[in-house]
């Protein structure tokens, strides 16, 4: 063989694969705790630090375990976290998800008086509030009340923006959520406040664990009349394109490892910010995996976050935000 059928014919992709040097020149995706959100779960009462059974390192915390935990957060160096709130008491209407006093209203507070600079995301929807779970208002026949929940999606964004949050996310996939909940911040002078769309939420298994953190599990029925069905990539096209002309300023797929298909595509089609959800169930496999010692926990976390990354998402979700940070760190 001539060095000119070599050149022709050989594609040595070992050559950059030799040394730790050549490998991270040639990086194609780095991962980075810019990107990383941090959901938490907060309650009422004192010194409460709850362990949510299925996603362990993660817990239910009361206001007073606020500010040390958000002070660790910001040292790590992530920017931002979600708030999902666990309320005293549930109604049919959800009442506590749009209190003044509320839950995420409190919290937000009190972690924007700890640390002003982290940005505060809250969850907007309705079912970890509502005596049935469901994310909306039902109607007699036990179905969700679409344009009725709109009313009161919108009312939870704006008391949560009053209470100081940054980043308002409705995640109830009820149609037209954007464009209410835009015009009633609008409308009260919040026209700088960010929302994060969960546009392409689907009915998924894996959010199991995070029903058992948020007590928020219907307690009849389930969710595939309003979530998306897992089959479907197309339709998530449009409701990611319809959630952009509502008014999104961020766009998220949700869950992320069995949707990276859904997330590619997202990033190709749109050029605001793409988020993704490495949901509760994904952490839990993770975390059960490694605590059978069946899989390295750092590996797996940093491969399925670079892979989320890959994908084309800009913002990931994760509860793996802090062990992340630190990976990174000493990396
Ligand atoms: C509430 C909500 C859910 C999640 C985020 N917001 C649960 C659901 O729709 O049942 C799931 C998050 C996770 O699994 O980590 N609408
Ligand atoms: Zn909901």
């Amino acid at each position: 063989m001539t060095p000119a059928d070599r050149l022709e014919n050989f594609y040595r992709g070992r050559r950059n694969r030799h040394t730790a040097a050549l490998r991270s020149m040639v990086r194609e995706t780095r991962l980075s705790v810019d990107s990383f959100m941090y959901p938490m779960f907060v309650t009422h009462g004192t010194n409460v630090r709850r362990p949510i059974e299925p996603m362990p390192g993660i817990f239910q915390l009361s206001i007073d375990q606020l500010e040390a935990e958000v002070n660790e957060v910001v040292d790590l160096g992530i920017r931002s976290v979600l708030l999902f709130g666990i309320p005293a008491d549930k109604d049919a209407r959800g009442t506590g998800g749009y209190a003044e006093d509320g839950i995420v209203q409190e919290a937000t507070r009190a972690i924007k008086a700890a640390q002003p600079g982290l940005l505060v995301a809250t969850d907007v929807c309705l079912c970890e509030y509502t005596d049935h779970g469901h994310c909306g208002i039902l109607l007699d026949d036990g179905s969700v009340d679409n344009d009725a929940t709109l009313e009161l999606l919108a009312q939870t964004a704006v008391s949560h923006v009053e209470a100081g949050a940054d980043i308002v996310a409705p995640s109830a996939m009820m149609d037209g959520q954007v464009a209410a909940i835009r015009q009633s911040l609008d409308l009260g002078g919040h026209e700088s406040t960010t929302l994060l769309a969960y546009a392409a939420k689907y009915a998924s298994a894996f959010f199991g664990p995070f029903r058992i953190a948020a007590e928020s599990a219907p307690q009849q029925g389930d969710r595939r009349s309003y979530q998306m069905d897992p089959a479907n990539g197309r339709e998530a096209m449009r409701e990611i394109a319809a959630d952009i002309e509502e008014g999104a300023d961020i766009v998220m797929v949700k869950p992320a490892l069995a949707y990276l298909d859904v997330i590619q595509n997202a990033r190709r089609m749109s050029s605001v910010p793409v988020a993704a959800y490495n949901v509760s169930g994904e952490y839990a496999m993770i975390k059960a995996a490694a605590a059978n010692g069946w899989l390295d926990e750092k590996q797996a976390t940093l491969e399925t976050l670079t892979a989320i990354t890959r994908a084309g998402a800009d913002i990931i979700l994760t509860y793996h935000a802090k062990e992340a940070a630190r990976w990174l760190a000493e990396s």
